[in-house]
């Protein structure tokens, strides 16, 4: 797996849920398991990179070689995202991060009282929009979109308005693909208009081909 292209490259690589808490016993996460994310840092410190992992809550192990920061929210995630984003040539946001929190959070156990309860919800930070708002000149970015519907459109979309180099489209809607499992189906959208389709497979296989494209892009930038 060694590979001379990637030796001391520094990638940022993005994993996980986020979790956005209500109160000390409540939040709010998402499906997520981290696997593909922690499948890709693998790879890329197997290849020779120098991998740095943003992970948020997780029952996974760290890769080895890998150096991982544990965080817990959006807000977290986008704080050391953003503060290590320089030092890195290429970033890999395959992080779940929550669209919304709970607009107050509460030190105490809310009590529970008959009748509903109301939270208010607020936008988090985008962090993958922040990071290509200000892209390196020599930073290769790539993004994740889990789609359900018309994939193409919007991952395309994404691609534009987030000014990444490739979005990594899985549909969550197929079997055997997107959150929790082993196995991944996924299409690789390129900015110069490229598609690869990565037929199902383990999401091991499927962070090389990641990989593979996203080095490909990168050696592209660098001539
Ligand atoms: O817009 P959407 O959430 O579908 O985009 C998904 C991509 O954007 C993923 O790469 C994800 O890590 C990133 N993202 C982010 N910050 C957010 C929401 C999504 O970095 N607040």
């Amino acid at each position: 797996r060694d590979n001379p292209s990637w030796h001391g490259r520094k990638v940022l690589v993005t994993a996980g849920p986020t979790r956005e808490t209500i109160d000390p016993v409540r939040f709010f996460t998402n499906r997520s398991s981290g696997k593909m994310g922690y499948a890709i840092a693998e790879e890329a410190a197997a290849r020779g990179a120098n991998v740095t992992l943003v992970s948020g809550p997780t029952s996974l192990s760290v890769p080895h070689g890998v150096n991982l920061i544990s965080v817990e929210s959006a807000e977290e995630m986008y704080q050391t995202v953003t503060a290590c984003a320089k030092d890195n040539e290429m970033i890999i946001k395959c992080a779940a991060v929550a669209d919304y929190r709970p607009k107050n959070t509460f030190n105490q156990k809310i009590k529970k009282k008959d009748g509903e309860w109301e939270i208010e919800m607020e936008r988090t930070q985008d962090i993958l929009k922040e990071l290509g708002a200000n892209r390196q000149p020599r930073q290769t970015l790539v993004g994740f979109a889990a789609e359900s519907h018309d994939m193409e459109v919007y991952a395309k979309k994404k691609m534009e308005s987030k000014n990444v180099d490739m979005i990594v489209a899985n549909s969550i809607t197929s079997p055997g693909s997107g959150f929790q499992g082993d196995t991944n189906e996924v299409t690789l959208f390129k900015r110069n208009g490229e598609v690869d389709d990565v037929p199902m497979t383990t999401k091991v296989e499927a962070a090389k081909r990641i990989l593979d494209a996203a080095m490909s892009i990168h050696m592209e930038r660098l001539k």
